[in-house]
C-alpha cells in the first residue's frame, strides 16, 4: 500500500432522507474502525445538516455533497452553491458522476468550472471519470478517460491538483454487480496516474488520490485496495448498509 491515505466515500445517491439517515447513523455508530482510513458520506442535500449534527463528535468521518453549481450565487433555480455546502460542514463534493453526465448532460467543460469553484472555496472535488460498455468494447477506454481528464482538469492550477480526488468509475460497473477486476481497474488507475505525471508533474502524480467505484462490495474491496494505484473507493449500493459499508472501510485499513 502507498503513502496516500486511503479514502472511502459513500455515495447515497437519491436515498436516505432525514429519518433514514438517523437510522443509518445509529446502526453505523455501533461499529468502530481504524482511523487510518478517511471516511466520507455524501447524502442527499436535505440530509446534510442532520448528518452533520449526528457526526459532530466523529472527527474521522467527513461529509460531502453529490453535486454543486459552478457559480457561487445567482439565478440558477434548483441548484446548490458551494457556499451553502460549506455552511452545512461539507468537506467534499462529487463532481461529474456518470449519472450527472448521462441524465443531466453535464459535460467536461461545465464540470471543470465546478472543480475550480470547489477548490477556491476549500471543498475537495471528487472528479468522476469512466467509460461506457460500448466504449470499452470499442477499445476507446483510454481515449475517453484522457479527454475527461484533459478537459475537466484544464483550468486547475498545477499546485491545486492534489486537492482533487479522481474517481475511476466504469459506467458498466455502476449498480450492475459487474465490478471491474482488480487488474482491469489497476490498468486504468495506472493510466490516470501516468497522465497526471506527464501532464502535470510526477510528484503531483505520486500524491493525487485515485479511487475506484462500481459495484464495490465487502468481498471485492480487499483485492482492489491491494493494487498499487487504487487509493480507496466510491461506494454506491453497499454504502446504504451500515454493516457492509463498515466492512469495506475495514478492508482499506
Ligand atoms: P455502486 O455505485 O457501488 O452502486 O455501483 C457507485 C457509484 O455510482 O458511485
Amino acid at each position: 500500500m502507498s503513502h496516500r491515505r486511503p479514502l472511502v466515500v459513500a455515495n447515497w445517491k437519491m436515498n436516505n432522507g432525514i429519518a433514514e439517515t438517523i437510522k443509518f447513523v445509529s446502526e453505523f455508530n455501533r461499529t468502530t474502525f481504524a482511523e487510518d482510513v478517511e471516511v466520507v458520506i455524501c447524502p442527499p442535500f436535505t440530509s446534510l445538516y442532520t448528518l452533520s449534527v449526528l457526526l459532530s463528535d466523529k472527527q474521522s468521518i467527513l461529509m460531502g455533497a453529490q453535486n454543486c453549481h459552478s457559480d457561487e450565487r445567482g439565478a440558477f433555480t434548483g441548484e446548490i452553491s458551494v457556499d451553502f455546502l460549506k455552511e452545512v460542514f461539507c468537506h467534499y463534493v462529487i463532481v461529474g458522476h456518470s449519472e450527472r453526465r448521462q441524465y443531466f448532460h453535464e459535460d467536461n467543460v461545465f464540470l471543470s468550472k465546478k472543480i475550480v469553484t470547489s477548490i477556491e472555496n476549500d471543498l475537495i472535488p471528487i472528479y468522476c471519470v469512466g467509460e461506457s460498455e460500448i466504449e470499452r468494447d470499442q477499445m476507446k477506454t483510454f481515449e475517453v478517460i484522457q479527454k475527461q481528464l484533459a478537459e475537466g482538469l484544464k483550468p486547475v492550477a498545477k499546485d491545486d491538483i492534489t486537492k482533487v480526488v479522481i474517481a475511476y468509475e466504469p459506467i458498466w460497473a455502476i449498480g450492475t454487480g459487474k465490478t471491474a477486476t482488480p487488474g482491469q481497474a489497476e490498468e486504468v488507475h495506472g493510466f490516470i496516474r501516468k497522465w497526471v505525471s506527464q501532464n502535470i508533474g510526477s510528484s503531483y502524480a505520486n500524491d493525487v488520490r485515485i479511487i475506484y467505484g462500481g459495484s464495490v462490495k465487502p468481498d471485492n474491496m480487499g483485492s482492489l485496495i491491494e493494487m498499487e494505484n487504487i487509493d480507496g473507493a466510491l461506494v454506491g449500493g453497499a454504502s446504504l448498509h451500515p454493516g457492509d459499508f463498515h466492512k469495506i472501510i475495514e478492508c482499506c485499513s
